[in-house]
């Protein structure tokens, strides 16, 4: 079985959405081994999304994510980091297909409400970025 990171952006958390879309996880057959809830500075998120750093929406990104409560959570499943971005849906709302998490819930492009790991190696690392193994049960 597999591991992704996700993360809960501060638009989601902010319209009190975290059980809603914990619920499309669980609901897919996703296991929430771990979760915990924080403010990241400005700096983390721009750690955090550093392969963006050139992009030209990297400064309103980071704003972003630093700007509320964020829950990161370690799901657990077959196939787990496809399954998540199937629940997921298309990063710009507007493309989502009904049903997803974006589709359902998202603002926009920028405030799309949830962050998935694209790749073994990605959700390893990103993994890792939130939390230690002590904290993670499957
Ligand atoms: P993540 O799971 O958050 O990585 O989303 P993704 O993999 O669907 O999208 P991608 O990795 O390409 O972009 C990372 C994040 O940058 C997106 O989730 C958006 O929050 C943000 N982003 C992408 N494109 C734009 C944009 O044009 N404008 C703004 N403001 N943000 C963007
Ligand atoms: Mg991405």
């Amino acid at each position: 079985t597999e591991r992704t990171l996700s993360i809960i952006k501060p638009d989601a958390t902010g319209r009190n959405l975290t059980g809603k879309i914990n619920a499309k996880f669980e609901d897919a057959g996703l296991r929430i081994v771990a979760q915990k809830r924080l403010q990241l500075t400005k700096a983390q998120a721009g750690e955090f999304y550093k392969v963006h750093a050139e992009r030209p929406f990297f400064d309103e990104l980071t704003t972003f994510m630093a700007s509320g409560p964020v829950v990161a959570q370690v799901l657990e499943g077959e196939g787990a980091i496809a399954k998540n971005r199937e629940v997921m849906g298309a990063t710009n709302p507007a493309d989502a297909e009904s049903g997803t998490i974006r589709a359902e819930f998202a603002e926009s492009v920028g405030e799309n409400s949830v962050h998935g790991s694209d790749a073994p190696d990605t959700a390893k690392e990103e993994i890792a970025f939130f939390f230690s193994e002590l904290e993670i049960v499957g």
